[in-house]
């Protein structure tokens, strides 16, 4: 719930113009709340004198801006997004609880729609092993329904057949988890909105020296196994992101080429 703190209120009005559901107002020289709203939390930002508060919310996390335009060099942010890789190597080393609730922060404060903040996260590093035999398990029921729909000599079955079967050869051949310490699951009824708090994710944990491997056959997988949705406590409809965390094993010596963005101008 939207509080204003009147003794504070100066009525200066930002905070009505700035409210993008109109939902504030300015009564006798203060603002005053309409109604309840997705407490989207820009009047709060917004507010000169800090005489708004969102009930509802923990107060961690916040920062105050001195200087809004230069938050980061535009040119620094781009060297980050070009040198981030999609790890497959990873060292013998877990992740620290406190990195995992720094990366995790950047997820919390992602966009979502509606304001709606449906996320949830399971980090999976203790039990690793336990959750890597279930998706393999439903990795198998995946070739299962591919070999189905595509046909058995498709090249995207002959890939996982392959990859199953050198897992089955050897344990230590695992082209699903690689050797990542970690594997983090992302659900949300939204899926843009998950998607879009894992791509956060990735770059703060790139920032933070960690890799990430986003996976979408451990996501298919995990899908298909119900023991292993439910020994993780959530719905198959749900996962929007499976990745892969830990330490790389790798260094790239530079960024890699792209196909050129196609761009409409009108
Ligand atoms: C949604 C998504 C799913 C992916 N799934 C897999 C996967 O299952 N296995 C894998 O090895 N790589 C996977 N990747 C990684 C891509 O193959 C990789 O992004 C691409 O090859 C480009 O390499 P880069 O990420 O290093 O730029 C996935 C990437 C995304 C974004």
């Amino acid at each position: 719930m939207v509080e204003i703190m009147k003794e504070l209120c100066t009525g200066c009005g930002v905070c009505v113009r700035e409210c993008p559901v109109r939902n504030l107002t300015l009564e006798n020289e203060k603002a005053s709340v309409k109604r309840s709203c997705m407490e989207c939390g820009h009047c709060f930002a917004i507010c000169p004198q800090k005489a708004i508060n969102i009930s509802d919310y923990p107060s961690d996390g916040i920062i105050e801006f001195e200087n809004q335009t230069s938050l980061v060099d535009g040119e620094e942010f781009l060297r980050l997004i070009k040198s981030r890789r999609s790890i497959r190597d990873y060292q013998e080393k877990r992740i620290a609880k406190e990195t995992w609730e720094k990366i995790l922060e950047a997820g919390r404060f992602t966009a979502t729609s509606g304001n709606g903040q449906d996320l949830k996260y399971v980090v999976v590093q203790n039990d690793l092993e336990t959750v890597k035999n279930y998706v393999w398990d439903g990795f198998a029921a995946l070739i299962e329904q591919l070999k189905k729909s595509k046909g058995s000599t498709s090249p995207l079955v002959r890939q996982l057949r392959s990859m199953n079967a050198a897992h089955l050869a050897s344990r230590q051949d695992d082209r699903l988890f690689f050797n990542a310490p970690s594997l983090l699951v992302i659900t949300s009824a939204s899926p843009l909105d998950g998607g879009l708090a894992a791509s956060n994710i990735e770059l703060m944990a790139h920032a933070e020296g960690l890799g990430v491997l986003f996976s979408g056959f451990i996501q298919r997988a995990l899908a298909l196994s119900e023991d292993g949705c439910n020994y993780l406590r959530i719905e198959k409809t749900r996962i929007c992101a499976c990745m892969l965390l830990g330490y790389p094993n790798v260094e790239y010596r530079r960024s890699v080429p792209r196909r050129a963005t196609q761009i409409t101008w009108k």
